[in-house]
C-alpha cells in the first residue's frame, strides 16, 4: 500500500514501506496508463530486481530504492539513454564522485554502488534505481554511515529533471564520464565472451569496443597485466 504521495517539481513520488519491487509496481502502473514521472521509493523490497534475472537485495532505510516511470520520446536503438540519464542523475546527486560503468552501474573505486535496472513495456520505460547508502554487501560499496536518503533523492530527481530529454546532451555526457571508456574489457554475451579495448561509446548509448557496437551485455573491467 502506498504509505504517501508527494508532489517533488515535475515528480510525483509515491512512498511504500515495503513493496515487492517498485520496478514491479510502476511498469504495473504504466501498463494501467500512469503518466510519466511517477516516482516510486522503498525502504525495503521483499523481490527486489536486479539485471539478468538477479535478485537485489538491502536491509530495510540502508538503501536509495526508487523507480521512475518514463515515457521518453526515444527510438528502441536509443533506449540505453533513459538508463544514462537516471544513471548521470545519480552521479550528480553523489557529487560526481562514482563513476559510470557500462552499462547499467556505478562505481566508487572499483567497487560497485549502485545499479540501474530499466524495463520497458514500450512506450513505457521504468528504470529503477538501487544505491547503497548506509550498507554494502559483499565486495560492494557504499555511500557512507551519513549518507541521507531524502537529500539523495532530491538532488538525483532535481538533476534527472534538468536532463531528461536533452537527448544529445545525455548522451554526449554519458560517453565523456564512462569509466568503462579506454578500460581493458571482458564482454559477455549471452553465447560469446570476447577481450579487447573499450574505446567510446557511441550516441546510442553503446559500447565500441575493438571496433565492435556492443548493444547489450556485461562487462567486466580487467586490469592491465
Ligand atoms: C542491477 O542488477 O545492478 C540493477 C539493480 C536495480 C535495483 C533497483 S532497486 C529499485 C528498483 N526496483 C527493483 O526491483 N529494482 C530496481
Amino acid at each position: 500500500m502506498v504509505a504517501a504521495v508527494v508532489a517533488r517539481g515535475e515528480f510525483e513520488v509515491r512512498r511504500f514501506e515495503s513493496i515487492d519491487s517498485t520496478n514491479r509496481y510502476l511498469l504495473d502502473e504504466a501498463r494501467a496508463g500512469a503518466p510519466e514521472g511517477v516516482v516510486a521509493v522503498a525502504d525495503h523490497q521483499t523481490a527486489g530486481r536486479g539485471r539478468l534475472g538477479r535478485v537485489w537485495e538491502a536491509p530495510p532505510g540502508s538503501a536509495l530504492l526508487c523507480s521512475v516511470l518514463l515515457r521518453p520520446a526515444l527510438p528502441v536503438e536509443r533506449l540505453h539513454l533513459a538508463v544514462a540519464v537516471v544513471a548521470l542523475a545519480a552521479r550528480d546527486a553523489l557529487g560526481g564522485r562514482p563513476t559510470l560503468k557500462w552499462p547499467n552501474d556505478l562505481l566508487l573505486g572499483d567497487r560497485k554502488l549502485a545499479g540501474v535496472l530499466a524495463e520497458a513495456d514500450l512506450p513505457a520505460v521504468v528504470v529503477g534505481i538501487g544505491i547503497n547508502l548506509t550498507w554494502a554487501p559483499p565486495g560492494a560499496a557504499c555511500v557512507g554511515d551519513d549518507a541521507d536518503r531524502e537529500v539523495v533523492l532530491d538532488a538525483l530527481l532535481s538533476s534527472l529533471a534538468s536532463l531528461y530529454g536533452q537527448w544529445p546532451v545525455v548522451a554526449e555526457r554519458y560517453a565523456a564520464e564512462c569509466s568503462t571508456v579506454g578500460q581493458r574489457v571482458r564482454v559477455e554475451l549471452g553465447d560469446e565472451t570476447f577481450e579487447g579495448m573499450a574505446t567510446a561509446v557511441t550516441p546510442e548509448g553503446h559500447l565500441v569496443v575493438d571496433g565492435r557496437t556492443v548493444t547489450a551485455g556485461d562487462v567486466v573491467h580487467l586490469r592491465p597485466a
